[in-house]
């Protein structure tokens, strides 16, 4: 295996199995071969096999399990990810990392790279805690983004929550393309900003879906997590 090669962990989640198809020469790993609560197993892989770039997937993503699980969140999502900073110093690894639109409070929209986080929901602040430990290595990418699986999954879709995001198939594409151009920083990639009741729509206006509330929820999410893409938009020249 040669420099050039990109490897993805959580390889078996939604969207790296999508990434595959922009990636067909990639290397797709999940928990079983490079778990990254395991820093022997994740060296001694890559000790054997040489990468130029990881693009960290891997997390514990489930928002409403999450909240009843701090531990498992401080373990995956915050020093899992330190882990796979520090594996990519050791190794001479260009890191990127996939992060999302609630690190922001949700109280403005429309979110610039360089506009403050403050999370509303431990899933969030365990992406931040990532984030915090990426930044402490140059050369990383961190992205920030929101989709979902191609069919809307549920009954009912918020009416009061604004996104930006897109079907996994959209947004991996973006993605992609914002991994091949091979720049390091903050980058947000989005769609236009919606309320999620019509992101659900778009994905298949024929379906038949129901209005819901965020404050139905036991868990807190945030209002509007819009992100602006204008950085993104203008590298890719869009
Ligand atoms: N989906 C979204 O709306 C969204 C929005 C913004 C950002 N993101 C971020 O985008 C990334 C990908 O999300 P996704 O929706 O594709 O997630 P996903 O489908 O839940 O995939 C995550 C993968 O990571 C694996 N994993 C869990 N613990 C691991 C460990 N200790 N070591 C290695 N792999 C492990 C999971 O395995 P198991 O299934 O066996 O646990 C799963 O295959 C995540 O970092 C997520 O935080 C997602």
């Amino acid at each position: 295996m040669d420099r050039s090669k990109v490897l993805f962990t959580g390889g078996k989640g939604l969207l790296a199995t999508h990434l595959k198809k922009h990636f067909p020469e990639g290397v797709f790993v999940d928990i079983e071969d490079f778990d990254i609560t395991d820093n022997r197993q994740m060296d001694e892989f890559l000790s054997s096999n040489k990468v130029g770039t990881i693009v960290h997937c891997a997390a514990f993503t489930f928002v409403p399990k999450a909240e009843q699980n701090p531990g498992k969140l401080i373990d995956i999502n915050i020093v899992g990810t330190a882990n796979v900073v520090k594996i990519c110093i050791k190794h001479g690894i260009k890191l990127v990392y996939i992060s999302t639109d609630y690190v922001f409070d949700g109280k403005k929209g429309s979110y610039k790279e360089e506009d403050p986080v403050f999370p509303v929901n431990k899933y969030a602040w365990s992406k931040l805690g990532g984030e915090c430990a990426v930044r402490l290595y140059e050369n990383s990418l961190i992205i920030r983004t929101t989709f979902g699986p191609d069919v809307f999954p549920y009954e009912a879709a918020f009416i009061d929550q604004w996104t930006s995001r897109e079907g996994v198939t959209v947004m991996s594409k973006k993605i992609a393309d914002l991994i091949k151009k091979d720049v390091k920083g903050v980058f947000h990639v989005g769609g236009k900003r919606k309320t999620v009741f019509d992101y659900a729509k778009a994905l298949d206006p024929s379906k038949s879906i129901k209005t819901r509330s965020i404050n139905e929820l036991d868990v807190t999410l945030p209002k509007d997590t819009s992100l602006d893409t204008t950085k993104y938009d203008d590298l890719m020249g869009s």
